[in-house]
């Protein structure tokens, strides 16, 4: 999967990007993300990308004009099944959202900025707008950074035991269970007994019924759905 980040602010993706499974997953050549400067596909002088606002309200406006040079400009280049922007007002990311733009070939993230981006762009370019949550954030670089996560990591072959990207919270709408490691014992506090027992059964029963009754405590919307 190719994933190219379009954004004003390219510094802020390299860490998380280039850090850990992701990073892993290009080095395994399962994975490709390249980050393009909104600046460099700018005419004006000073690479200006954004002006005031038509109508007088606050803050500043994202232009069209480098935004389509440089979507035209990859378009050239090969076939993309979603432009996304990243934004507070698109539709809400989820782990099912994550899964079905796993199995994507081509796709492009616009990271929104200052008071949004002209609206003849969404109109349009955009074929996915995309929400991390319902609060807002300076721009939509780290949303793009956790909608880049989210879905490389669940590519087959990125994580070596692929059960375990299937076992995670939420592949089922259910939390995951607690987990433990060594030692059984710390400080009195104990590692319950079924994890030490062996018996596949009895695990798994007890993995499900505390998934479901932690879905149910913090969760319940959850199990609505
Ligand atoms: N840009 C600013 N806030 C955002 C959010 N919550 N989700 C996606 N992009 C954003």
């Amino acid at each position: 999967m190719r994933i190219d980040i379009i954004t004003v602010l390219p510094e802020l993706l390299d860490g998380p990007l280039n850090n850990s499974i992701v990073k892993r997953a290009q080095n395994k050549g399962l994975a490709e993300i390249y980050l393009h400067n909104l600046r460099d596909y700018s005419t004006n002088k000073y690479h200006r990308v954004d002006d005031y606002p038509f109508g007088g309200s606050a803050g500043m406006v994202m232009q069209i004009e480098p935004i389509d040079r440089v979507i035209s400009f990859l378009k050239s280049e090969r076939k993309y099944d979603e432009v996304i922007y990243t934004s507070p007002d698109g539709e809400q990311f989820n782990q099912k959202m994550a899964n079905s733009l796993s199995l994507l070939e081509n796709v492009i993230i616009l990271c929104g900025h200052y008071k949004g981006i002209d609206h003849r762009i969404r109109e349009h370019l955009i074929t996915k707008e995309i929400s991390i949550g319902d609060y807002v954030l300076t721009g939509g670089e780290l949303a793009a950074a956790v909608i880049a996560d989210a879905v490389v990591r669940i590519i087959p072959g990125v994580i070596s035991d692929e059960q375990s990207a299937l076992s995670d919270c939420f592949q089922d709408d259910l939390l995951a269970p607690p987990v433990y490691t060594r030692p059984a014992e710390y400080n009195g506090w104990k590692v319950p007994d079924v994890l030490l027992s062996g018996h596949e059964k009895n695990i798994h029963d007890w993995e499900l019924q505390q998934a479901i009754e932690r879905t149910k405590r913090i969760r319940p919307d959850l199990l609505k759905e």
